[in-house]
């Protein structure tokens, strides 16, 4: 963490003097430090640094990136001791939503209470999601004392009562300031109109508040966002998000558990460093050749985090066209890697100006918070949020609009809601998978049927799973989006997966366009141990459109079909395919054979 740089969260609405507040405070700033501004921005000049500003874009990028860009502005000022970001979210219907947005990775939440009125819904509401987002500091500026008649009396008892709503919250640090934003009192001057205050002035405290030690230094994180490959180099890239990492240290990966031992670590120019600590964005290389993908954690293995398919969390939804809800299937994207999972309980919705706890909600809308458990599909190496904000939180995605629609928090593992049995059964021949892939028309079912047909010939139990035959039963509910598509891949990959566990040869033919899809069947078939042959019948468009035997390529060059793969909608083909298959290689007889031997 810089200790030069504070991020400020706030928000509220027009008539909280929230802008006043900002607007006085940029004022004052400038009144006051523009000589010295002019001197270090000379400096900075002279020694090229441009590498301030970048500091400065950084985390908004991270923003960016994750697809949020809601109504959140940020102001940049400076001062000689500290630079600051202020997100300044509107308060207005979506305060939910903008205040996690801007204040997710904030190091100071400021809630403006109004001298006049007291403790109203929109503080609490702000002060409660400072807590739940983990916020280390936490200022209340009494605002509009002017107003009050200066008066001592009543800045106590808002004091007192902000105290006891907080007490039931997670904050750690709270300050209370009384200013006057219009005439500036405690904004950056200290005020004459209230010498009862002990305290100091809003600005000298942002400028001292003690950050340091706010970020986790205990326990070394670095989730891989890259593999960075250049001949005989391999590193693994990414952004340490708690602890430290030397040279010699040996780690371990997660979720395979492989370890091995830092063997060098680079800084992103390229050059040694002797250590790396978070949040820097570092290259780390590893002494042995073990398998790291991004996604993955580094860590240490005397000090892991919790991996697992089932954590509790609380959710702050931010979808405005969908809800949550029990069974809801969303894409986490949580560190470097982007898991689907399923909502397997929501044990509550809070109503965050009362606390009250309603467990009969069934869902959540646009700005509700509520407790939930979700399962995922591959298992998550985490922290709960106390510990790590980074490795706490996530992200989540609707898979079919790609709109984020969610932010939470990991408050602790849950129980497992599925076990998994185990039995002991030996199978005297194991199966497999191999899956055609192409284009329709293509010739994938032909083939396929006839390797079905030699291996049953040859005594060998095989099954053929064609995509057409299972959209007539299993798969009748899914059409042709992108989303359907994967869906069908996923089953049609769970099927197989089961037949080839069952010591029988699956052969699928599928047009499964989209690599991504595909390779998480592999992936899953690597996990469990089983043998997946991917065959890229390769037919070029031309041929397969000449062959048209539906008169499907007519009818999407008509225009009657739209998101025809091979016409308008892509097809990607694999990388490493363990057999290619061209027309011009051989008859159906020819090409089958070639499928079988690669089966022996
Ligand atoms: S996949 O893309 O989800 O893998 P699948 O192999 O199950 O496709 O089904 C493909 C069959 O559906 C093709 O034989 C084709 O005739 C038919 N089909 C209908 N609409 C489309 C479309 N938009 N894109 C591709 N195939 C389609």
């Amino acid at each position: 963490m810089d200790p030069q740089l504070l991020r400020l969260a706030t928000a509220g609405s027009v008539d909280d003097g929230k802008s006043t507040l900002i607007g006085r405070l940029l004022y004052d700033v400038k009144a006051i430090f523009a000589d010295q501004l002019a001197s270090i921005e000379r400096a900075s000049e002279a020694r090229g640094t441009v590498m301030d500003l970048a500091l400065l874009t950084d985390g908004l990028r991270a923003e960016r990136e994750q697809g949020i860009t809601i109504d959140v502005a940020y102001r940049h000022f400076a001062t000689p001791r500290r630079r600051f970001i202020i997100a300044d979210t509107p308060g207005h219907l979506q305060y939910t939503r903008n205040m996690v947005t801007g204040a997710s990775t904030a190091d100071l939440a400021l809630v403006l209470v109004d001298a006049r009125k007291g403790l109203l819904d929109q503080s609490r509401r702000h002060a409660f999601i400072a807590g739940l987002l983990g916020i280390p500091h936490l200022v209340v500026c009494v605002n509009k004392m002017d107003l009050v008649d200066w008066s001592a009396e009543r800045f106590a008892r808002i004091r007192a009562e902000f105290e006891q709503f907080a007490s039931r919250l997670d904050v750690r640090d709270v300050t209370f300031i009384p200013v006057s934003a219009l005439h500036g009192d405690n904004v950056v001057q200290r005020s004459t109109q209230m010498p009862w205050y002990e305290g100091t002035p809003l600005l000298h405290h942002l400028e001292n508040v003690h950050i340091a030690s706010d970020r986790n230094l205990v326990d070394a994180r670095l989730p891989v966002q890259y593999v960075v490959r250049h001949g005989e180099f391999r590193g693994y890239a990414g952004t340490v998000s708690g602890g430290t990492f030397r040279p010699g240290d040996e780690v371990v990966v997660l979720p395979s558990g492989v370890t091995s031992t830092i063997s060098a670590i680079h800084r992103p120019g390229g050059e040694p460093s002797p250590y790396a600590f978070a949040p820097q964005a570092v290259t780390v290389r590893l002494a042995d050749d073990v398998d790291v993908r991004r996604g993955d954690l580094i860590c240490k293995p005397g000090n892991r985090p919790e991996v697992g398919r089932d954590v509790e969390a609380m959710v702050c939804w931010l979808g405005d066209r969908s809800a949550l809800s029990l069974g809801s299937r969303l894409l986490v994207q949580h560190t470097t890697q982007e898991v689907r999972a399923t909502v397997q309980v929501l044990r509550y919705r809070l109503d965050i100006t009362t606390l009250h706890r309603d467990e009969s909600a069934a869902s959540l809308s646009l700005n509700e918070i509520g407790r939930v458990t979700l399962h995922t599909h591959a298992p998550l190496a985490y922290d709960v949020y106390r510990h790590n904000r980074a490795t706490g939180s996530f992200v989540l995605i609707d898979e079919a609009t790609n709109d984020t629609v969610g932010a939470g928090m990991i408050l602790r593992p849950a129980a497992p809601t599925v076990v998994w049995h185990r039995t002991e059964v030996a199978r005297a021949t194991p199966g497999c998978t191999v899956w055609l892939t192409g284009l329709s028309a293509a010739g994938k079912s032909t083939i396929a049927a006839e390797v079905e047909r030699l291996l049953v010939a040859a005594g060998r139990p095989a099954y053929l799973l064609d995509g057409d035959n299972l959209r007539h039963g299993l798969n009748s509910d899914l059409g042709f989006s992108a989303q359907d598509r994967a869906e069908n891949v996923r089953r049609v990959g769970e099927v197989a997966r089961l037949f080839a566990d069952a010591g029988v040869v699956a052969i699928v033919a599928l047009i499964s366009p989209y690599r991504a899809d595909r390779d998480r069947v592999r992936a899953r078939h690597a996990d469990t141990g089983l043998s997946f042959r991917e065959v890229h019948v390769d037919t070029p468009v031309e041929v397969c459109e000449s062959r048209d035997p539906k008169g499907m390529y007519a009818r999407a060059r008509r225009g009657e079909i739209t998101g025809f793969t091979g016409v308008d909608d892509p097809y990607e083909p694999p990388e490493h395919p363990e057999l290619v298959l061209r027309p011009d290689d051989g008859d159906v007889r020819a090409l089958a054979a070639r499928v079988v031997a690669l089966l022996t």
